[in-house]
């Protein structure tokens, strides 16, 4: 078996590869320097990359989900900054509004996020509950036509930036995590605090941050779904965003044994290019295999989302791998390089540090692990 895009497919390949290269590539310094990528997000909405999945009706550019993924994937090539941006913003920022929202919420906010006019973020993670979502604090309580919502969230990417968050908070606590609810909260909304920007191993230029809700009022009509469902919205759209971040961490592979293949092949030591040591002809090899049956993964869980298939399973075991190979062969790149490699001067320092945190995010290897055992119990 191959893996064969269609032509479509590539196209977005090709196209996503060139703007990332051309446009992103520039701007990395920029972004290592803490500086969020505004103006790269503005291009991507107008080349229809803030809302690949999107139905047209909503603005969006209505492709396939394996299209969403190779786009991913090569922006992360490039920057796992822009990759992750994207992911949070359609996978788990404007899809709870796509698949659970009413026709108000999705003509109000789709149509926005799906163009970029707005940017989404995701709100779950809070200082006591990140592994175990269902036990958040966060409380929710309706007051006429309004709910009022108190309680504090950490991690949040996009936080600060975005324009419509999902959040998560309770409005039955004696349920647990069939309590929680569903909200779509503007940025501006009376009550939503934007606290501390965290300073982060990599992903420089990504916004990450802590939000306070006090006495946040939140209209009764922005409830995302019916009271309750909050933790299954929050489950199913995680699922399939899980394959975003394995795409990100593919892409930070792919680009580390890229970059230490190049070097291991210009180095000359001992009379030769390193490349040609069996030290590190193996390590290159070994770094190869890993990516090869990452992207596989990876694929397999894009196409069977794309199909409209069950894909939970898949989607864990995708970001288990691919996250670890990210790590893997970015340690092993920095290694080809030797001291270079533990420079500024060289990308292989960045791959390292932006690696680690795929193994974490939108749920770490421990609960991609608990998620494919329980599918095999089923
Ligand atoms: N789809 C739909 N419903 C689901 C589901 C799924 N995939 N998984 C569970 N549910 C439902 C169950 O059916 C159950 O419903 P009932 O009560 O009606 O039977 C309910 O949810 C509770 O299920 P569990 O008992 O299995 O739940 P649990 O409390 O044991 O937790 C877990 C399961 C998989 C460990 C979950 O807590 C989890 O995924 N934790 C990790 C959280 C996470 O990924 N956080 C990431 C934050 S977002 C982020 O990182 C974005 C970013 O910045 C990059």
């Amino acid at each position: 078996m191959e893996l064969r895009f269609t032509e479509e497919q590539q196209m977005m390949r090709n196209m996503v590869k060139d703007f990332a290269e051309s446009e992103i590539a520039p701007f990395i310094d920029r972004m290592e320097a803490g500086e969020f990528p505004r103006e790269i997000l503005k291009k991507m909405g107008e080349l229809g990359l803030m809302g690949i999945t999107t139905p047209e009706q909503y603005g969006g550019s209505e492709m396939d989900f394996t299209s969403y993924i190779l786009a991913i994937n090569e922006l992360s090539k490039v920057s796992a900054v822009v990759g992750v941006i994207l992911s949070v913003h359609t996978s788990v920022g404007t899809n709870p509004i796509l698949y659970f929202g009413n026709e108000a919420q999705k003509e109000k906010y789709v149509s926005r996020l799906a163009t970029g006019e707005y940017l989404g973020a995701f709100c779950l993670t809070e200082p006591n509950s990140g592994s175990d979502a269902g036990s958040l604090k966060s409380r929710a309580v309706k007051e006429g036509d309004h709910y009022k919502i108190n309680g504090s969230k950490v991690f949040i990417t996009n936080g600060g930036e975005a324009d419509v968050y999902i959040v998560f908070a309770s409005t039955n606590p004696e349920l647990g995590s069939r309590g929680i609810s569903a909200f779509i909260v503007e940025k501006d909304t009376p009550g939503l605090i934007i606290g501390k920007d965290e300073h982060k191993m990599g992903l420089h230029g990504s916004r990450t941050v802590q939000l306070t809700f006090d006495n946040m009022l939140v209209p009764a009509e922005n409830l995302l779904g019916n009271e309750g469902e909050g933790f299954k919205i929050a489950m199913a759209n995680l699922d399939v965003g899980r394959i975003g971040i394995a795409a990100q961490a593919l892409g930070i592979a792919e680009a580390a044994l890229e970059a230490a293949a190049a070097y291991a092949k210009e180095r000359v030591q001992f009379g030769k290019p390193i490349a040609a040591q069996q030290g590190i002809g193996f390590k290159l090899a070994d770094m190869a295999t890993a990516v090869e049956a990452a992207k596989l993964l990876v694929y397999r869980a894009a196409d069977l989302r794309s199909k409209g298939l069950p894909c939970g399973k898949e989607a864990s075991m995708a970001k288990l791998f691919a996250s670890k190979t990210a790590v893997q062969v970015a340690i092993d790149a920095v290694q080809v390089f030797g001291g270079y490699g533990y420079t500024e001067d060289y990308p292989v320092e960045r791959y390292f540090r932006d690696a680690k945190v795929t193994e974490i995010y939108e749920g770490t290897s421990e609960i991609q692990r608990i998620v494919i055992g329980k599918n095999l119990l089923k």
